[in-house]
């Protein structure tokens, strides 16, 4: 559809086009050092349709080539609700549930779903491609955008970012799966060197997007900030052509993440096909390096082709007509539904939940109960029009709540809102409101005039800045002490409390845990937050969310506990991952490490039994069926995850004590119906990586199926063996570390 000719002549253009004035006004981008934070101005870009998306490309209306668009995900899109000199139209887009909640949906319909909703909305808002979803590994607790990031697991991130991204790509707009790769902290993010052997590189860092790319072809790749054994990601071929195109096929384009790199020749050779923003002095050295015969016209060619493949797809470049106002009300629905398939049910002693229909006043302690967080900071912050509070959800549901305690807590937050100082930058995330210090006298007389205490811990992160131990992984004195007081007073009163935790990440819960009758995790839950965690604590809705990611007893327990955020430990300038692939469950399980609540864990208001696990062999051919009949034992309607973890042989390669390789979601059992669940393990699935041979191999020997609802409740079990060993696919020897990294082995 375009000559090379033109191609070079897109590139000349381009160069002149961004190094003018009109290019700097483009982006109101800012530095604060030392930091390096970015503010973005959010004002209207001159050229672009839509205030407040995270860039516009540079058109070129002589060639035909429009102005794509691009705008932040993953929780919704990310755009400015309100236009200068237009003050007769909004546009606000909905925030769905983080992706953390949506991963414990273990659900790839409904995450579909959702992806859909959300394409609808990028595609009526004039908006191409949206930068999400955001795809890494939970590899520390501490991660201060783990709420962008689905699972400490490569299969259920890989499995779930596929479906949303083939649910925002069915409205004919793009997605950037990011940030590839190996971006696991926030600390020094666009310098730290991420010292990572071969292996675990494949099996754990890259094993999600090679299955998004593979079973979701996603439009664009956003590459990371950070080096990967000495290489900035952005400009590594390894990682960009080598890996992504040659190994996994991928067919479209790669951006930077917004202004990372360093070398703007090195990131085009990379394959690294467009720099966002882009900035005059990287298209100065481009230019340059095309003059002195450093860098080949034919590289950018590959670049910009890669780029135009992609423009063509655009509803811009199709001239789409886009309403701007997609269908609000039903994805409100949509996101309340969501949200309320996420939430894991951590603990329910004596049936406490749900609440009796006849249960008639709510005794709302804890801040975070009168000012919910709905989701993360920074460009994952979506504009909503509105946010359903916790008080809301209450009266909509026809619980009342004790108004002696909202008059304290109320005023209270007021106060400390408007006493917040002027954010220095625009991404500052709100300080912390310290834990209203309540007389116990007072929790004494809300025990009396109350059924039941719902307690609500918060906590919010967000770009630029990890999560910190104290007051915020552990909790603080107050809080702690709120649980036990509300907890011992309620109790001597006969009457039980709920703890809530409205938290993006995983946070400390082995020192409080045994004193509220049930904990429920109801994350960061979007704009209807406080009518979806209604639905699930008055019954309307059976939780059937089931953790993404470990609890640990202790931060101390963390794999990577000595080996985050880096070294040295004021300002770290690399971080090693010693861990190897013992990240999340693969450690716990391997090294028999107790933990508050595992991987997979998720309790219900019915019960579930599994049974007649069949292997459709016992000696594995080139895959292997395995089905199990899963019955509702209990007495309301529920659904259950069925997951599916192998242990492997383990001759030449060390392999962890068990690994997930599928799972599936029933659908609403009614008690006493069961459902057979199938599940298909291909001979990928029996592989790990072999460093030396660069290829996935599948061990002969035999191998171990554990059916259960968590990583340790396992209820079937059976063998199947494989004969000979298999190299089941050959990839390229990419990323090699330049010195030996010594693993943790068992
Ligand atoms: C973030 C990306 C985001 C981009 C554009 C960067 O700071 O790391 O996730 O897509 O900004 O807003």
């Amino acid at each position: 559809m375009y000559h090379f000719d033109t191609i070079k002549f897109f590139h000349t253009y381009l160069f002149d086009f961004k190094s003018n004035e009109k290019f700097n006004s483009l982006y109101g981008y800012a530095f604060e050092q030392p930091h390096r934070i970015c503010a973005r101005s959010h004002s209207p870009t001159p050229i672009g349709k839509v205030a407040g998306a995270a860039g516009t490309l540079s058109e070129i209306p002589r060639l035909g080539i429009p102005a794509m668009v691009v705008a932040d995900g993953p929780a919704g899109l990310r755009i400015s609700p309100k236009r200068k000199n237009d003050s007769t139209h909004t546009f606000y887009c909905t925030a769905f549930p983080v992706a953390t909640l949506l991963a414990s949906s273990w659900d790839t319909a409904l995450v579909q779903k959702v992806g859909a909703a959300i394409g609808n909305e990028v595609h009526e808002y004039g908006v191409d491609i949206l930068l999400a979803p955001g795809m890494n590994i939970h590899r520390n607790p501490l991660g201060g955008r783990n709420f962008e990031y689905y699972s400490e697991d490569p299969l259920v991130t890989g499995k779930i970012t596929a479906a949303m991204v083939n649910g925002v790509q069915s409205n004919g707009v793009g997605v950037s799966i990011k940030h590839f790769a190996a971006n696991n902290q926030e600390t020094e993010r666009s310098t730290i060197n991420t010292l990572v052997t071969e292996r675990t590189m494949r099996e754990i860092y890259l094993q999600g997007f090679k299955i998004a790319v593979q079973s979701s072809n996603p439009w664009t790749v956003m590459s990371s900030y950070n080096k990967i054994n000495g290489t900035m990601a952005s400009e590594s071929v390894d990682l960009l052509t080598n890996i992504l195109r040659k190994d996994w096929g991928f067919q479209g384009f790669v951006m930077t993440d917004w202004f990372g790199g360093k070398n703007p020749v090195e990131q085009m050779k990379a394959g690294n096909d467009l720099l966002m923003p882009g900035t005059p002095s990287q298209l100065k050295k481009l230019a340059e390096a095309v003059a002195s015969g450093q860098l080949s016209m034919d590289v950018l060619d590959n670049n910009v082709e890669h780029i135009l493949n992609i423009l063509l797809k655009t509803p811009t470049f199709q001239k789409y007509a886009f309403s701007n106002q997609p269908d609000l009300k039903s994805h409100a629905q949509i996101a309340r539904a969501a949200a309320s398939e996420g939430m894991v049910l951590l603990k329910n002693e004596q049936k406490t939940l749900p609440f009796s229909p006849k249960l008639q006043k709510i005794a709302l302690f804890g801040n975070t109960s009168y000012n919910m967080i709905t989701g993360g900071t920074g460009s994952g912050d979506v504009n909503e029009a509105y946010t359903v509070s916790m008080v809301q959800g209450f009266s909509n549901a026809n619980l009342l709540i004790d108004n002696t305690l909202k008059d304290l807590y109320e005023p209270y937050i007021d106060k400390a809102t408007k006493a917040f100082p002027k954010k220095k930058m625009f991404f500052e995330p709100d300080p912390v409101i310290p834990e209203y210090e309540l007389d116990l006298s007072k929790i004494v007389i809300a025990a009396e005039a109350n059924e039941v205490a719902v307690l609500t811990i918060g906590r919010n992160s967000g770009e630029f800045l990890d999560r910190k131990l104290e007051a915020d992984y552990y909790l603080t004195a107050t809080e702690k002490d709120l649980i036990k007081n509300v907890s011992e007073i309620f109790h001597a009163k006969g009457k039980k409390v709920v703890v809530l935790l409205n938290i993006g990440g995983v946070i400390e819960t082995n020192s409080w845990s045994m004193y509220p009758d049930a904990i429920l995790l109801a994350w960061q839950a979007g704009q209807e937050s406080g009518n979806s965690i209604a639905d699930v604590l008055t019954g309307k809705v059976n939780p059937s969310g089931k953790l993404a990611t470990t609890f640990p007893k202790d931060y101390g327990h963390v794999p990577s506990a000595n080996n985050f955020p880096g070294t040295p430990k004021e300002k770290p300038t690399e971080v090693i991952y010693k861990e190897g692939i013992y990240v999340g469950y693969r450690y716990y399980e391997s090294f028999a490490v107790p933990v508050a609540y595992e991987f997979g864990y998720g309790q219900s208001y019915t019960t579930f039994n599994f049974k007649n696990l069949k292997l459709s062999d016992k000696k594995f051919g080139n895959q292997l069926t395995v089905t199990v009949d899963v019955t509702n034992t209990g007495t309301v309607a529920g659904k259950e995850v069925v997951q599916l973890y192998l242990t492997a042989p383990s001759k030449n390669l060390v392999k962890p004590a068990q690994e997930l390789r599928g799972f599936a979601k029933t659908s609403l059992l009614q008690p006493n119906q069961t459902q057979t669940i199938t599940l298909v393990l291909d001979a990928k699935s029996l592989t790990s990586f072999d460093e030396k041979q660069s290829a996935w191999i599948a061990e002969a020997g035999k191998y171990g199926i554990k059916i259960g609802s968590s990583s340790q409740k396992i209820q079937q079990t059976g063998t199947f063996s494989l004969e000979k060993e298999r190299m089941v696919e050959k990839e390229s020897k990419s990323l090699v570390p330049t010195a030996p990294i010594m693993e943790l082995r068992k």
